[in-house]
């Protein structure tokens, strides 16, 4: 297996110099892209000898895997830096890493460099295979380790993985990002747009199904570009097609889909593909067709309603949600309500919605025009407040419908009842046996909330839609 031809060639030296037996525990921030990225550290680390641990006070090697995308995400990194600085006072032979999105910006790794002395090792977003050496390296030499270059943008297989949940699986499609929307730091930090070959990725999705995983979703910034570097001939949705033949895997989910490559062939396989989830999360980001412009989405406010209109003609019963940012530059109050009209005449069943963030060295930095941020923060409690009700009176409508729900466990909020979640990705809690893990039931509901579903289990021909 790959897994171990990847621990044999490091694991030895490692091992020599005491990785072996070291506890670790890794902090992601991000999107799931980062998670999926964690996996594969925590796979690395394990095939070295290394210990998962279930708390960073009683670690011997601390990563955070961090994320470039808005200041918040960054603000949190320095936060916790300052904290960690106590742990490795404490205990001189901690070892702290940091990789991810910041990671691949060359002012945060100076700023580490200079004010944050007690960080070890840094390793970029392209580096992650490259942890062994780094590890070596700082351990025998006893000194810092930065290896953040990534100017070869070769995509590396078969790198092992420990993934977090025993059901569903994270499986990266495509790298980085050729879009270059105006506000988003993303193109910068993870390079262009790469394919993972089909074969590679079947592989990959039939090896799970071995292991019994039932769920998998696609990643990738824009998971429709998948194929377009590649030299076979493939798009995404023939990938889907080829994925939806794989046995024992029930339920393929995928994000992110951006609008302007959402083709008829794809509508069509999610539509005819039964294990494809009846789901697209397709990010607005704005309603209004100059701050579109400006945005360099490539679609005005009418071509996204008539993609959507498309989607619910051919696929009706289908879960829609998106992102929204507020406060790009230049938005109007007319901007705004331009956006609060799609998002009433679109229905969402969801929306992440964020305040605009200025990030250095993308070109909306540079604009006049940046928006006061208590304006920002007024749109941002409308456009929730908004949201928020459709997003209920969706999960209401759904009450005496059956939803089919992979039941991953109990619930956290109430320990009688079952947790799984439907097709189009809702929460939907209702009581059963823990021996249900696993299985995809069909549950009729009766109560929501503006986040989640509630019901009971119905026995088969019980049915009555
Ligand atoms: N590739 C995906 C997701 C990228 S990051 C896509 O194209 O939609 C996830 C979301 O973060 C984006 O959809 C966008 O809504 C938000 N985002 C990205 N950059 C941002 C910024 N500078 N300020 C606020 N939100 C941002
Ligand atoms: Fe960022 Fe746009 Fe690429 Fe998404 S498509 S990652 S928002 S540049
Ligand atoms: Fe953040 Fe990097 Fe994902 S910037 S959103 S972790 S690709």
């Amino acid at each position: 297996m790959q897994e171990n031809i990847y621990a044999e060639e490091y694991s030895e030296i490692i091992k020599n110099i005491t990785a072996s037996g070291k506890k670790y525990y890794i902090f992601t921030i991000g999107c799931q892209l980062n998670e999926n990225d964690s996996e594969k550290i925590a796979g690395i680390l394990s095939a070295l000898g290394c210990i998962k641990s279930e708390s960073a006070e009683r670690s011997d090697i601390i990563i955070y895997n961090t994320c470039a995308v808005r200041e918040n995400a960054e603000k949190k990194v320095f936060g916790h830096l300052g904290k960690l600085k106590k742990l490795k006072e404490d205990n001189p032979k901690l070892i702290l890493g940091l990789c991810g999105c910041m990671m691949n910006q060359p002012a945060s790794v100076e700023k580490v460099r200079n004010k944050y002395k007690h960080v070890d090792i840094i390793f970029g977003t392209q580096n992650i295979h490259l942890l062994p050496e780094i590890l070596f390296k700082h351990i025998s030499e006893n000194k810092r380790v930065f290896d953040v270059q990534n100017t070869q943008e070769i995509i590396r297989e078969g790198l092992p993985v420990i993934h977090e949940d025993d059901l569903k699986a994270w499986v990266t499609v495509i790298y980085g990002c050729n879009n270059y929307c105006t506000y988003c730091i993303v193109p910068y930090v993870r390079g262009k747009e790469r394919s993972r070959k089909t074969q590679d990725i079947l592989k990959e999705i039939r090896e799970l199904s071995d292991k019994g995983y039932k769920e998998i979703t696609l990643l990738g910034q824009n998971v429709n570009s998948y194929g377009k570097d590649l030299e076979e001939h493939t798009d995404f949705a023939e990938l889907l097609y080829n994925i939806n033949e794989i046995q024992g895997i029930e339920r393929i989910r995928f994000m992110t889909s951006h609008p302007k490559d959402i083709s008829e062939k794809l509508i069509s396989v999610i539509k005819d593909c039964r294990k494809v989830c009846k789901h697209l999360h397709l990010p607005l980001q704005s309603g209004s067709t100059k701050v579109l412009s400006a945005m360099n989405r490539h679609y005005t406010g009418e071509q996204y309603l008539d993609i959507t209109d498309r989607v619910r003609t051919k696929i009706p019963d289908i879960s829609l949600t998106t992102d929204i940012i507020v406060g790009f530059p230049g938005e109007t109050d007319r901007d705004f309500a331009d956006t609060l009209a799609i998002m009433k005449s679109v229905r969402f069943d969801s929306a992440f919605t964020f305040k605009y963030s200025k990030r250095t060295g993308t070109p909306a930095a540079r604009m006049q025009e940046q928006i006061p941020s208590e304006i920002i923060d007024r749109r941002f409690l409308e456009l929730l407040e908004v949201q928020n009700k459709i997003s209920r009176e969706k999960n209401e409508e759904m009450i005496g419908s059956v939803v089919e729900v992979l039941v991953e466990g109990i619930s956290k909020k109430n320990p009688l009842y079952l947790t799984g979640r439907s097709e189009g990705n809702k929460v939907v809690n209702f009581p059963g046996d823990t021996g249900f893990r696993g299985r995809i039931l069909p549950v009729k509901i009766n109560r929501v909330q503006t986040w989640s579903l509630e019901g009971n289990l119905i026995k088969t021909g019980e049915r009555s839609n």
